[in-house]
């Protein structure tokens, strides 16, 4: 079988038509990759355009503040993604004169690059014929290639590398790289893959021993964590709010949000009453959801409340609902807002 000419005829034939697949500005590239890092084409697309609309160059969001990239961010999730954009195109602004590092190994220093988007950059912009492994090459080469290595452990990274490098057609690296992401994207899918269509059906390992839906294997299932997140919209007498910034390391770290108060289970509410009328000078209390949010991450749930808490006197760090609207924040708390004071 001749993997990638099968692969890139394939690909010629099937593939969708993307912005970032039209260019070779590396800092184009360079942020589609990593709005599409945990993020599908479908949500990320829009993202994509608005960025480049109000950072047409790489001295644009350089120049912009954390907050307004954050801004552009909101909704996305995994905020640290746009932290380290943002770092990242100070750091070439001032550090590099501007201009991109061009090669793998120098791509592979910037914060928030990793393997995968260093390969993914240096060879969608400069050809460099270094192969790309994520989720997809995975599946697509366990499957074909019949590897039953743990995806979990740390070492199988290397044997997909290498088998994807021997297959990386030295002089089509981008072609190469795209297709097979696209393969995996679209026709090696992980839940029932239409194999009576597929290219490789008579070759693929997975297909011929019926085992496609075994085919990669990965052992530890991850553990969620579970987290209480009650939310205390303080509202002073001016009909202004209290937003703070969260400055805990973690998720949503430099986003605003609400008063926090958080538990590790379910707490009494009558408690938590009790507690909000000792703190503040209270005229009334709102619970805004009975029935909790449920706000899933990948590695974490949110079981969410709002609780209004109305209040007597002015709040001097309180802002406007319109000043609060120009803040990062998470979607949960934007759309909390969106739904009960828009
Ligand atoms: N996911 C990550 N990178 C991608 C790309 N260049 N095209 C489509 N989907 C992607």
């Amino acid at each position: 079988m001749n993997f990638s000419k099968t692969l890139i005829a394939w690909y010629l034939q099937n593939k969708r038509s993307l912005p970032w697949r039209e260019t070779t500005n590396p800092y184009f590239i360079w942020l589609s990759e990593i709005i599409l890092q945990q993020t599908r084409v479908a949500q990320g697309k829009p993202y994509y355009e608005a960025f480049l609309q109000r950072f047409p160059t790489v001295q644009d969001l350089a120049f912009a503040t954390e907050e307004e990239v954050l801004k552009l961010w909101q909704g996305l999730g995994y905020y640290s993604r746009a932290r380290n954009l943002h770092a990242t195109a100070k750091y070439i602004v001032t550090e590099l004169q501007g201009k991109f590092p061009n090669t793998y190994t120098d791509l592979l220093s910037l914060k928030g690059v990793g393997e995968y988007t260093a390969a993914a950059i240096a060879s969608f912009a400069y050809n460099e014929p270094v192969a790309v492994v994520d989720g997809n090459v995975f599946r697509v080469l366990a499957r074909i290639y019949g590897l039953e290595s743990d995806i979990a452990q740390a070492t199988t990274k290397k044997e997909f590398q290498k088998l994807a490098q021997e297959l990386l057609p030295i002089d089509k690296a981008a072609l190469f790289n795209q297709a097979i992401m696209e393969f995996g994207a679209l026709q090696c899918v992980p839940k029932n893959p239409d194999c009576t269509i597929c290219v490789f059906q008579s070759s693929c390992y997975a297909y011929q021993k019926k085992r496609v839906d075994e085919l990669p294997f990965k052992s530890k299932k991850i553990k969620i964590s579970h987290r209480y997140f009650y939310y205390l919209v303080l509202r002073d007498a001016a009909n202004h709010f209290v937003m703070l910034k969260r400055e805990e390391k973690g998720i949503w770290h430099n986003l605003y949000e609400f008063t926090l108060l958080e538990y590790d289970q379910k707490p009494l509410l009558k408690e938590m009453v009790s507690h909000i009328q000792e703190q503040y000078p209270v005229k009334e209390i709102i619970v805004k959801n009975e029935k909790e949010l449920l706000h899933k991450l990948s590695h974490q749930h949110l079981h969410i409340h709002f609780i209004e808490v109305v209040l007597n006197t002015k709040i001097e760090n309180a802002i406007s609902l319109e000043r609060a609207l120009q803040l990062p924040m998470p979607i949960v708390i934007h759309n909390f807002i969106a739904s009960n004071y828009l």
